[in-house]
C-alpha cells in the first residue's frame, strides 16, 4: 500500500528544497515534492501524483510562512515554466545556490576542504536576458506568443517576461500584432503544420543592437518586406532580421539554414574593453553583467603573466580567449560550431589581437591534434555545455599537464564528475558560484585546479 494516495489532502512541514526549486515534505522517509514552497513552511497540500519512491503535491495553503518568502512580481509566475524561484528572496536564492554547490563538492565529491565562495549576485536581478526564444502558437489571427507552462508545451500568451530585456517584450508584442495583421499561420507542434515556430530576439547590452530571427517551418515569410519595414520603423536599433528554416518535427529550436532578410548577418556587443560580433547560431552568454564578473574571476584564476600558452576549450565566439589574449603569449580556441569560430576569428581581428588561433571541431579531437603538434598549454580554460566534457578530452588534458585548469560550468554535477577525473594530478583549489540566471534554479560555477607538485 502507498504511503499517500492521489487527491489526499495533508498538512506538513517543508524540511528540504530540491535543485528544481521544489519544497520537500517527508512522511517517514517517503518524499513529497511541492512546488512553490520553502523550507520551514507549515503547509496544507493536495497529493496530485503518486509514484513508488516519491509523490508530487500541490500547495493549497501556507499555514506558517518562511521569512524568505516574497511576493512574485510576475503575473505569469504561478503558471510559467521559465522561473522557479521568484517566491524566494534574492539573498536566499544566492545562499541556496551556494549550498547546492557546497553539497555537491563537499558531500558528494568528498572535498570539504575546498572553499566554495558566496554566490556572486546581481544588484538588479531583473530584465537580464539578452536572448529570448519565444514559441509561437495559437491560431491564424489569434496568435499566441510567450513561454511554456510548467512541464508542458502549452504557450502562455504574454505581454511581458520579467527576466528578458524590456525591448524584447516590446518587440514580442509588436510581432504578435504584425503576424495577426498579415494573417500569418503559426506553427502547430502536434500536427507539424503552419509556419512560424519561434521568434528569437538577441540584443547587445551595451550596443543596443538587435537581431530578430523568425524560425519557420518553411523558407519564406509572407509580407517579409512589410513586416521588416514595420519592425525597423518601430525599433531603429534592429540591425539584423533573419529567417531560419526548421522543417524538422523536433524540439530543437533552430534549423541549419539561416538567411538575412534585413541588415547585417551579425550584431555587435561589448564585454569589458572588447567588441564582439555575434551570429544567429553562435553561443553568447545571456547575462552580460554577470558574464563580466564570471570572466574576471576566470582571468584572476588563470593568473597570467604574458608568457603563457592558453587553450580555451569550448570557446564559442572567443569571449574567454580574447579576455585572456592581452595577458598571454598565445591563445588557442576550439569550438564545434563553425559559425562561432568564424565570429571568433573576426572578433580577434576586430580587437586587433595577433596572438590567437581558432579551430572549428570537437574539443576532444582538436586537442589531440594540438598535442601531436607539440602545443603545450600552461593554462586551459574549459567551458562545456551542460553535459560536460568528453572523457577523451579529460584524458588528453591529464596528459598535457597544464599548470592550471580553469573550469567554468553551467552544470556543477557534470563539472564535479569531470573534475574527479583530474584529481590524481590536480588539486581543486576553489569554486565560485556566479548567478547568471536569477529566479531560476540554474547556477554557473568557476573552479580553479592547479597541478600537484611532484
Ligand atoms: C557554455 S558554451 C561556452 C561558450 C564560451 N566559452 C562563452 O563563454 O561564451 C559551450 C560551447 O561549447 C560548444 N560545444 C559543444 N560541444 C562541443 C564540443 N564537443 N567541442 C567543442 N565545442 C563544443 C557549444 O557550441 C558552445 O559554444
Amino acid at each position: 500500500m502507498s504511503v499517500v494516495y492521489k487527491n489526499q489532502m495533508l498538512d506538513g512541514e517543508v524540511i528540504d528544497f530540491t535543485h528544481e526549486g521544489h519544497g520537500v515534505v517527508k512522511i517517514d522517509a517517503y518524499p513529497i515534492f511541492i512546488p512553490q514552497t520553502l523550507i520551514g513552511e507549515q503547509i496544507q497540500y493536495k497529493v496530485i501524483k503518486v509514484k513508488k519512491n516519491f509523490a508530487i503535491g500541490k500547495l493549497i495553503e501556507i499555514q506558517k510562512e518562511s521569512a524568505d518568502r516574497e511576493l512574485p512580481p510576475c503575473v505569469y509566475y504561478e503558471k510559467c515554466g521559465g522561473c522557479q524561484l521568484q517566491h524566494l528572496s534574492y539573498e536566499a536564492q544566492l545562499e541556496m545556490k551556494r549550498n547546492q554547490v557546497m553539497n555537491l563538492f563537499h558531500r558528494k565529491g568528498k572535498m570539504s576542504h575546498v572553499p566554495v565562495h558566496p554566490t556572486v549576485g546581481m544588484v538588479q536581478p531583473w530584465f537580464y536576458r539578452n536572448k529570448s526564444q519565444i514559441p509561437v502558437g495559437g491560431k491564424r489571427g489569434a496568435i499566441e506568443m510567450g513561454y511554456y507552462r510548467q512541464r508542458s508545451h502549452a504557450i502562455i500568451n504574454m505581454d511581458k517576461c520579467m527576466i528578458q530585456y524590456q525591448a524584447q517584450n516590446d518587440i514580442m508584442t509588436t510581432i504578435r500584432d504584425l503576424l495577426n495583421q498579415y494573417d500569418i499561420p503559426p506553427y502547430h507542434e502536434l500536427k507539424h503544420t503552419g509556419l512560424v515556430r519561434h521568434v528569437v530576439i538577441r540584443k547587445g547590452y551595451y550596443s543596443d543592437e538587435i537581431m530578430i530571427i523568425f524560425v519557420l517551418n518553411g523558407d519564406t515569410l509572407p509580407y517579409q518586406e512589410e513586416i521588416s519595414h514595420a519592425l525597423t520603423g518601430a525599433f531603429p536599433q534592429i540591425k539584423s532580421i533573419k529567417i531560419n528554416s526548421n522543417k524538422e518535427k523536433s524540439n530543437v529550436i533552430m534549423g541549419e539554414r539561416s538567411q538575412t532578410i534585413f541588415g547585417e548577418a551579425t550584431i555587435e556587443d561589448t564585454l569589458g574593453d572588447l567588441k564582439f560580433k555575434i551570429n544567429d547560431k553562435s553561443f553568447y552568454q545571456i547575462n552580460v553583467l554577470q558574464t563580466q564578473k564570471l570572466y574576471d574571476i576566470a582571468v584572476k584564476y588563470a593568473g597570467l603573466t604574458g608568457q603563457e600558452t592558453v587553450i580555451d576549450a569550448y570557446c564559442g565566439i572567443g569571449t574567454i580567449a580574447l579576455s585572456m589574449a592581452n595577458k598571454a603569449r598565445h591563445v588557442y580556441g576550439v569550438e564545434v560550431v563553425p559559425e562561432a569560430i568564424q565570429d571568433a576569428k573576426r572578433n580577434a581581428e576586430l580587437n586587433e589581437f595577433h596572438n590567437t588561433t581558432f579551430v572549428s571541431g570537437p574539443a576532444e579531437t582538436v586537442i589531440l591534434d594540438w598535442q601531436k603538434q607539440g602545443i603545450r598549454p600552461d593554462v586551459v580554460t574549459v567551458d562545456p555545455p551542460r553535459k560536460g566534457c568528453d572523457v577523451t578530452f579529460i584524458e588528453t588534458l591529464n596528459q598535457l599537464e597544464p599548470e592550471k585548469i580553469v573550469y567554468i560550468s553551467c552544470n556543477p554535477s557534470t563539472q564535479l564528475r569531470d573534475i574527479q577525473l583530474l584529481l590524481d594530478k590536480y588539486d581543486l583549489k576553489e569554486v565560485t558560484p556566479v548567478d547568471m540566471f536569477p529566479h531560476t534554479t540554474h547556477v554557473e560555477t568557476v573552479a580553479l585546479m592547479t597541478r600537484k607538485k611532484h
